[in-house]
């Protein structure tokens, strides 16, 4: 199948979280079974320097303005085509959203923008692609606009989180040109205003989500988003896809990032990462409890929350916990405080960065995920590859993808808890410290987590599926 799939992040160019991560892996995965696939992203600065112009150029209609895109191309490093829009007022910025902590005021043009250029782009790639692969609300507008324009494509949309919607103001719906009647309930509009993500739902021939339970669970009013009733709606074109991990990059057997590489059968080189961890952190060595860990965007979504009142309790005592995040201003705050507070036991690094969080998946005994909502959850995948035992909230993709510790028949390699109140976390706490202090026990269940078996190869299937049903073919 000719495939082009879209998005605002694909690693190693642009990344906030797990969605870069997946469009680093998913095309590859896709090309290695034999399809076309290539990638379309906004140029954003410092990517020009990796590229090459293709000398073409589109003309772009949004609003009343007609702006040109440059288009221009690299090849990633795992050998996947990519296609950058070149338009520097949009994307050549300090940040892909946003800087300083806020979101910049025109993101609706931007990636209506961008979308249309997607569109514009794939009616000139030749041989065309079939299927036009959208993902999360920067690019849910490339179906409607496939639709509308009779263009023929095929379009999958898959959200990676549902809260981000791309909910803009009513008055920026002129931004898309399309006709009046879009605006309505049969269309991008939402509540009067616009909203990208309800429009690629309705437009698209097939919706994914990043694990079966998510995809259940937002079709409730409780984790829907205000978008349960949509989704609901177009649950017959629905699927839940668990994402995969991309081992070539996650195997603490083959990467080169870390100070010693270990594997089930090998577990010496832990040890050393774990000190070399502290090391690097300016923590106090040879804990006798274990060493904590978080890695992850400092959003509502992943349970801070949960923690802060816990940070006093848990650091009391002989273990560690090493935070490497940023986002939210007010959760970086009361970490940094924590950390001062308990300078020795408790490292806070605000700041995105890569080396570092292979590190910590490795040196690290326990890897602290309380999050209140979790579509997918990479970060559970890369612990457990890790042999870092994943604490967590028992909710959707980290549901599926941690098995809770059962010591009467010896299954299970996490803790999971199911309130989303401090207490629970804390009693999952405990009972990972607890078998910590037997090493025969929890190397055992740092066996079974590193033996577990996440990859992409499981995924595409399902994606193989999705597109072939939307194609018409078997
Ligand atoms: P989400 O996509 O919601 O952020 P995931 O767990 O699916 O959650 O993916 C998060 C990815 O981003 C993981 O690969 C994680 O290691 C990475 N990540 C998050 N914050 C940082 C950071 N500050 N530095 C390095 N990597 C980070
Ligand atoms: C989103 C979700 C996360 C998921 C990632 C990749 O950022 O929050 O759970 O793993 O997308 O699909």
């Amino acid at each position: 199948m000719k495939i082009l799939l879209t998005a605002s992040e694909m690693d190693p160019f642009a990344r906030t979280g797990g969605l870069g991560d997946v469009l680093e892996a998913l095309p590859a995965a896709l090309a290695a079974r034999g399809h076309e696939v290539s990638v379309v992203l906004p140029c954003y600065r410092g990517l020009r320097e990796r590229a090459r112009d293709t000398g073409v150029k589109i003309a772009v209609q949004i609003g009343g303005r007609r702006l040109q895109a440059e288009i221009w191309e690299c090849t990633a490093p795992n050998g996947v085509q990519v296609f950058l829009v070149r338009r520097d007022e949009y994307f050549d910025r300090p940040g892909f959203y946003g800087a300083e902590g806020r979101d910049f005021p025109d993101n609706a043009e931007r990636f209506i923008y961008f979308s249309k250029a997607v569109v514009e782009l794939a009616r000139r790639v030749v041989p065309p692609a079939e299927i036009i692969h959208a993902h999360d609300w920067q690019t849910a507008l490339v179906p409607v606009l496939v639709r509308e324009r009779r263009l023929p494509f095929k379009t999958a949309l898959t959200i990676h989180n549902l809260a981000f919607q791309g909910s803009f103001d009513g008055w920026d719906f002129g931004l898309t040109n399309l006709p009046g009647e879009y605006f309505g309930a049969k269309g991008v509009e939402f509540f009067g205003r616009l909203n990208l993500l309800k429009g690629g739902m309705l437009f698209a021939d097939a919706i994914t989500t990043v694990s079966e339970r998510y995809s259940r669970e937002i079709q409730t009013p409780a984790q829907g988003s205000g978008l349960d009733a949509v989704v609901r709606e177009q649950a017959h074109k629905l699927t839940g896809i668990l994402n995969g991990a991309d081992y070539r990059i996650w195997n603490p057997a083959t990467d080169t990032r870390l100070p010693e590489r270990f594997s089930p059968d090998a577990l010496a080189g832990k040890k050393a990462c774990r000190e070399a961890l502290l090391a690097a952190c300016g923590l106090t060595p040879s804990p006798r409890g274990p060493v904590f860990a978080i890695v992850s965007r400092l959003a509502e979504q992943k349970g801070i929350d949960l923690l802060l009142p816990l940070l006093d309790r848990l650091l009391a005592d002989d273990v560690r916990l090493v935070i490497l995040g940023e986002g939210d201003p007010a959760y970086e705050r009361e970490l940094f405080i924590a950390s001062k507070r308990h300078a020795g036991r408790f490292a806070f690094r605000q700041s995105m960065d890569e080396t570092l969080s292979h590190l910590i998946y490795a040196g690290a005994d326990a890897f602290l995920i309380p999050s209140h909502f979790e579509p997918c959850g990479l970060s559970a995948m890369y612990s457990l590859k890790y042999g870092t035992l994943p604490i967590a909230h028992a909710t959707g993709g980290l549901f599926e993808t941690i098995q809770d510790y059962d010591p009467t028949n010896e299954s299970g390699h996490g803790f999971l808890f199911f309130d989303a109140t401090p207490e629970a976390l804390w009693d999952a706490i405990i009972r990972a410290k607890r078998y910590f202090a037997d090493p025969p026990q929890w190397q055992a269940l740092m066996r079974r987590a590193m033996r577990c078996d996440f990859s992409w190869a499981k995924a595409v299937p399902g994606y193989e599926a999705v597109y072939a049903g939307i194609l018409g073919r078997k």
